[in-house]
């Protein structure tokens, strides 16, 4: 039982200790653990919602395409057509993620190496998209670097190494893209994955934080500026969607996957080919109206840990025919 519930329990109680009779005060009993009972009803769909082909002709380039959820935005983009370029700094991961990938879908995947706190590597890297396939249609700002601590343990070096790959590695992608495009006359729509704390802040993560937002400014200023040229500039704001690159840093213990879920009115985390098929929507042009946008992906984690009297959802029905009781009796004081 959570501390509001024993408050309202125990108030309860002494209100109408004579009334109540073997009331259980925890409404839903939903296991700290595993499914839960709300999931069922949040169905997951994995197969690819756009038509086949939507990419046929089209070049992507993705940073942090060789794991996580970088691996499957890549995986849904390459079985719609695109011919997709993954980068980050560990060739290895990327070349092992693009022959997969190649295999399955039949699309060609380029695995190009690049850090992108260096805007020269990020230059080479594109310098080799254009060679391979031509000047991207697509891009997506995926690559972060994060780790869960009390800001007053962070020193200057780990305060700039999240804020440099998260902000300002999405800034070198976006401006080097760009120009590029803006000299060539070329359209493209940009994706950045930011979060849901970018809006809210959160404790423990706060240059990712900074960053993030930094990047949804980014997003908005350019969707403004570069309309003219046909950019169109997006990001996605996920909540928990299990990998293993975000899991490790910040849930080492694993407590989180389950309090979170118990918060979630979907009673589960998002699933990576989920988050794809939004992806693949933003980025085509189906959703060629839409820029300058932060889209909120979280199964409602954001609103339940916002509104003022959430927590209410503990109430059970016979504490509500109570409280309905002691509501009704103050009408006209
Ligand atoms: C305090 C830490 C630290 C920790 C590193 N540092 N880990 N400080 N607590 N746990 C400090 C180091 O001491 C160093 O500072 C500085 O940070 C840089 O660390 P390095 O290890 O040298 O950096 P580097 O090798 O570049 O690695 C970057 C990294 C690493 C961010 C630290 O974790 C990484 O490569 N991450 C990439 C993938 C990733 O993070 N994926 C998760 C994204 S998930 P000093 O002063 O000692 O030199 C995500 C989800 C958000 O963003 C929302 C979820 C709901
Ligand atoms: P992930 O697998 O760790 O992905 C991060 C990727 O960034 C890795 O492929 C990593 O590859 C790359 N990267 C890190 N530093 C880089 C650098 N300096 N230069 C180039 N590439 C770099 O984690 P993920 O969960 O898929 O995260 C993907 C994105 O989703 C991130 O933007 C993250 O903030 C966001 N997000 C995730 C969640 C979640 O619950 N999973 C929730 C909200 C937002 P290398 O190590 O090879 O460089």
């Amino acid at each position: 039982m959570s501390a509001f519930s024993s408050r309202v329990a125990g108030k309860l109680h002494r209100v109408f200790k004579n009334k109540i009779k073997n009331v259980r005060y925890l409404s839903v009993s939903t296991p700290c653990c595993g499914e839960h009972p709300q999931a069922k009803m949040f169905p997951v769909m994995r197969t690819p919602m756009l038509p086949a082909d939507s990419f046929k002709g089209k070049t992507v380039f993705i940073t942090g395409g060789g794991t996580g959820l970088g691996k499957g935005m890549t995986t849904m983009l390459a079985r719609l057509g695109a011919q997709v370029v993954i980068t980050s700094r560990k060739i290895d991961v990327l070349e092992t993620t693009a022959a997969e990938i190649a295999e399955e879908t039949g699309s060609k995947v380029l695995a190009v190496a690049a850090d992108v706190r260096d805007p020269e590597t990020v230059k080479k890297a594109v310098d080799q998209c254009v060679e391979a396939f031509g000047l991207p249609n697509v891009v997506i700002n995926n690559a972060a670097g994060n780790f869960i601590s009390p800001s007053e343990r962070l020193s200057p070096n780990a305060w700039r190494t999240i804020t440099d790959i998260v902000l300002n590695g999405s800034a070198y992608v976006t401006l080097e893209i760009g120009k590029r495009l803006i000299a060539a006359e070329q359209g493209a729509a940009f994706l950045s994955i930011t979060t849901i704390y970018a809006e809210s802040g959160s404790a423990y993560v706060s240059p990712s934080a900074a960053a993030k937002a930094g990047v949804e400014a980014m997003t908005k200023s350019l969707a403004s500026e570069w309309g003219k040229y046909g950019i169109r500039l997006n990001c996605i704001a996920p909540g928990p969607i299990h990998t293993v690159g975000a899991f490790s840093r910040l849930d080492p213990t694993g407590q989180f996957i389950d309090s979170v879920k118990e918060i979630m009115p979907s009673g589960r985390l998002g699933e990576v080919e989920e988050i794809a098929n939004l992806a693949s929507y933003l980025v085509s042009d189906y959703a060629s109206w839409v820029t300058g946008e932060v889209v909120r992906f979280d199964g409602g984690e954001f609103v339940s840990r916002a509104g003022s009297f959430n927590e209410l959802r503990q109430v059970s029905k016979e504490q509500w025919d109570l409280m309905e009781q002691m509501i009704r009796k103050t009408k006209g004081s």
